[in-house]
C-alpha cells in the first residue's frame, strides 16, 4: 500500500517540542513499520532525556498562560481542534491502519471516538467547580477550589494510537495543564499528525509536546523523575505500570494508571443467545483482540454451553483476515512477531494441558503478524489463558454451572478492568454487577466505551478514570482556603 495522504502535511517525522519541528539532538531514529507486511512506512526521529526535559521546560512556561486563561478560551481551541480533526479524518485513519494494522473502518472509528475526548472536555473543561463548606465556626466559611495539578506526563499504547492520547491530553489542557506525550514506538505517526493539528488549531506552543523514541527509559526515567512533572498517566501494561509508580513515588507524583485486563464475559442459560454471541464476538476480537478490555475469557453456563461455542465458532468462520486497508477485511493483523509469538504460546500451552482447538489455533497462512481467530474449549482456570491477558484473537470458552461459581471465576485474577454479563434475570443482573471486582460492567452489552463514561479499572488493573465529569478530577487539584474573621 502506497501512502495516500489527502493532506501530505499530516506524516511528519520529528518530534514536535515547544511548538516546533525538531531531529533528536543525538540525530538518532527508528523505523515504524505496517504490521500487515512488515514494509517500512516511515523512519522517525527518536529523541531521549536532553529532548524530554526541554519539553517539560517548555510545558511549564507555556502552562503559566494558559491557565490564567478562562476556561471558554481554552475551550475554544480544543473545539477548533476537534474540528480539525474530524475535517482530516481520512487522513488520520490512513496513517493508524498504515502503521497499526486495524481495518481501516476501525480506524475511522478510533478518530472519530478520539475526537470525541476532546468535544466533550472542551465542554466539561467549563464546569469546574469548588464549593463553600460550613464551618464549626460562625465567623468563618471554608471555600474549595479546584486548579490544574501542573505539567502532565503521557505515555500511551499502540492499540489505540489516537483516541488514548486524545482522552488524557483533552482533560489535561482542558482544564489548565500543559503536557507531553510519549507516544508508543509502533505507533509514533498519529500521534505527530494529531500535534500538527493542534498547532493549526491554536495550542500554544510548548503546552502539548511529543516525544517518539525509541529508549523508552530514557524519555519515560526523566519524565517520572522531573519535578517539574506533577503527575504521569500511563495506559499499556500492568508491569510497566507497577514500574513507573515506583519511579513517581520518589518526588511524589500524582499517577493514572490504565493497566491491563482479564475480561470475563459470563453468559448465563437465560441469556438471550444471539446477543450474548453478538456482545462476545464484538468484546473478543475488535482490534484484533488487542485492547485491555476485550472479552479475556467467555463464560458460559452449562445448560447454552454447547449451542454458544456451535453458533459463535459458526460467526467467527465468516471473518475475513487480512490487511486494512482491504474493503472485505473483517480482522487485521498483531502488532508484532513478538505478540505472535506470545500468543501462539498460550494457546500451545493450553492445548498441551487438553484444551481442544474448535477453529484456528496458529499463525495464519497469511504469514506475517496475522493469527487466525481461535476458539478453544476444554479449558480450565490452571491455563495460561484463564490467568493472563491473550492480547490477540483468542477465545477461550470456560464452562460454569452456577452463579456463585461464575463470580467466583471472575473475581479469581489479579486483575479488574472491565467485565460483561448476560442475563435476562434482573435480581441476578444486580447480584453479579455488585459481586465481580471490576471497574466496568456491561450488562447485556460489550461495547461500553465512550467519552461520557468514567473508564477505568480496579486491582493491578489500575486507578483514575478517563472520560465524563470523573475524567477532570485526575488533572484537579483539590485546594481548601480557610476564609476568616468574617
Ligand atoms: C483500551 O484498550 O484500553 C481502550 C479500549 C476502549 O477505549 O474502548
Amino acid at each position: 500500500m502506497k501512502l495516500e495522504l489527502q493532506d501530505s502535511s499530516l506524516l511528519k517525522t520529528q518530534a514536535f517540542i515547544n511548538g516546533e519541528w525538531v531531529d533528536g539532538d543525538e540525530g538518532n531514529s527508528f523505523a515504524v513499520s505496517n504490521p500487515a507486511n512488515g514494509e517500512q512506512v516511515a523512519v522517525v526521529a527518536s529523541v531521549g532525556q536532553a529532548e524530554t526535559r526541554r519539553a517539560i521546560d517548555a510545558a511549564q512556561v507555556a502552562m503559566q498562560s494558559w491557565k490564567a486563561l478562562p476556561a471558554a478560551q481554552r475551550s475554544a481551541v480544543l473545539e477548533q481542534w476537534h474540528a480539525l480533526i474530524l475535517q482530516n479524518q481520512q487522513d488520520l485513519a490512513t496513517l493508524m491502519t498504515l502503521e497499526q494494522g486495524k481495518p481501516l473502518f476501525e480506524s475511522v472509528g478510533e478518530v472519530a471516538y478520539g475526537a470525541s475526548y476532546l468535544k466533550w472536555f472542551a465542554e466539561e473543561g467549563k464546569r469546574v467547580y469548588g464549593d463553600v463548606i460550613p464551618t464549626p465556626q460562625t465567623n468563618r466559611r471554608g471555600i474549595v477550589i479546584k486548579q490544574p495539578v501542573g505539567v502532565v506526563a503521557a505515555i500511551t499504547p499502540w492499540n489505540f494510537p489516537n483516541a488514548m492520547i486524545a482522552r488524557k491530553v483533552a482533560p489535561a489542557l482542558a482544564v489548565g495543564c500543559a503536557i507531553v506525550l510519549k507516544p508508543a514506538a509502533e505507533t509514533p505517526l498519529s500521534a505527530l499528525a494529531l500535534a500538527e493539528l493542534a498547532k493549526r488549531a491554536g495550542v500554544p506552543d510548548g503546552l502539548f509536546s511529543v516525544l517518539p523514541s525509541a529508549d523508552a527509559r530514557a524519555v519515560g526515567g526523566e519524565m517520572t523523575s522531573n519535578p517539574l512533572v506533577k503527575k504521569v498517566t500511563f495506559t499499556g501494561s500492568t508491569p510497566v505500570g507497577k514500574l513507573l509508580m515506583k519511579q513517581c513515588a520518589e518526588t511524589v507524583k500524582r499517577t493514572s494508571m490504565e493497566l491491563g485486563g482479564n475480561a470475563p464475559v459470563i453468559i448465563f442459560d437465560d441469556a438471550d443467545l444471539d446477543a450474548a454471541i453478538e456482545g462476545a464476538l464484538v468484546s473478543k476480537y475488535r482490534n484484533s483482540g488487542q485492547t485491555c478490555i476485550c472479552a479475556n475469557r467467555l463464560l458460559v453456563q452449562e445448560g447454552i454451553y454447547d449451542a454458544f461455542v456451535e453458533k459463535f465458532a459458526t460467526a467467527v468462520n465468516q471473518f475475513q483476515l487480512g490487511e486494512g486497508f482491504d474493503k472485505n477485511t473483517t480482522h487485521g493483523p498483531v502488532i508484532t512477531g513478538k505478540a505472535l509469538t506470545d500468543i501462539h504460546a498460550k494457546v500451545e500451552n493450553a492445548v498441551a494441558e487438553g484444551a481442544t482447538v474448535v477453529t484456528g489455533g496458529k499463525p495464519s497462512d497469511l504469514g506475517g503478524n496475522f493469527y487466525e481467530p481461535t476458539i478453544l474449549t476444554g479449558v480450565n482456570s490452571d491455563m495460561r489463558v484463564f490467568r493472563e491477558e491473550i492480547f490477540g484473537p483468542v477465545a477461550p470458552v470456560f464452562k460454569f454451572s452456577t452463579e456463585e461459581e461464575a463470580i467466583s471465576m471472575a473475581n479469581d485474577t489479579e486483575f479488574g478492568l472491565a467485565a460483561y454479563v448476560y442475563t435476562q434475570n434482573l435480581g441476578r443482573v444486580w447480584r453479579v454487577s455488585e459481586g465481580i471486582e471490576y471497574g466496568m460492567v456491561g450488562v447485556n452489552e460489550t461495547a461500553i466505551s465512550s467519552e461520557v463514561i468514567p473508564f477505568g479499572g480496579v486491582k493491578e488493573s489500575g486507578q483514575g478514570r478517563e472520560g465524563s465529569k470523573y475524567g477532570l478530577d485526575d488533572y484537579l487539584e483539590t485546594k481548601y482556603i480557610c476564609m476568616g474573621g468574617l
